[in-house]
């Protein structure tokens, strides 16, 4: 689909008490990339998957980085406002309620931007290891907003401090917040989906139990 402000692709579901899934792909991914997981990690939910309008070296990401893991913070700012406005007309497009962002790397740090930057655009958020991605956010309220971040304890992109910094920021803006590191690096593992699967599941048991 491309009449949208990003090529992406919408999978619609069939669960309908299931909160959509806003897909964000990591380095050189694309739009196809995380609809496995997706679909693994909430079976039904509607999946809406856009691939990030910036290439480095031919490889599409969400937004400029100066060098791995410095990043260049107006274009994140732009790219994630731009991201924002995606989802909104998105929603309208397809009728849906506010998604929780399930990003990996690249793309969980744009959804971190989003978190920081439009927070009203997001139910929630899987961030698969994740840094922070602003150096001077805005304050912002983020009440109640479940967020989980999944690192790996030895990823050589991204210290331990600086996940865990995203953290204590998100958690001071008064998100629900869950830090879990696995004993694993970079890539994603059978464990992500795990955790991702369990925590959602807690979500929407709360949510029912609530309603
Ligand atoms: C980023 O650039 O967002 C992080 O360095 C992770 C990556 O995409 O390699």
């Amino acid at each position: 689909m491309t009449d949208l402000s990003h090529i992406h692709r919408f999978v619609p579901g069939n669960r309908h008490e299931a909160a959509p899934l806003l897909l964000l792909h990591g380095t050189g991914g694309d739009e196809s990339d995380l609809l496995p997981l997706g679909q693994s990690v909430s079976p039904g939910a509607s999946l809406l998957s856009p691939r990030g309008q910036v290439l480095e070296h031919g490889m599409p990401r969400f937004f400029r980085r100066l060098a791995e893991g410095v990043f260049d913070e107006d274009d994140v700012r732009r790219r994630a406002n731009a991201l924002a406005d995606f989802v909104n007309d998105a929603r309208k497009r397809y009728d849906l309620p506010a998604p929780i962002a399930l990003g990996y790397s690249n793309g969980a740090n744009i959804a971190a931007a989003v978190l920081q930057l439009r927070p009203e655009t997001l139910a929630g958020a899987i961030l698969l290891r994740a840094m922070v991605p602003l150096s001077d956010a805005p304050t912002v309220d983020l009440a109640g907003k479940p967020i989980l971040i999944v690192s790996g304890q030895s990823d050589p992109i991204i210290p331990a401090s600086n996940s865990q910094q995203l953290a204590v920021r998100l958690a001071k803006a008064g998100a629900d917040v869950q830090h879990r590191t696995l004993p694993i690096g970079h890539q994603l593992s059978q464990a992500d989906l795990t955790v991702s699967q369990e925590w959602l599941r807690g979500i929407e048991l709360t949510k029912d139990a609530a309603a």
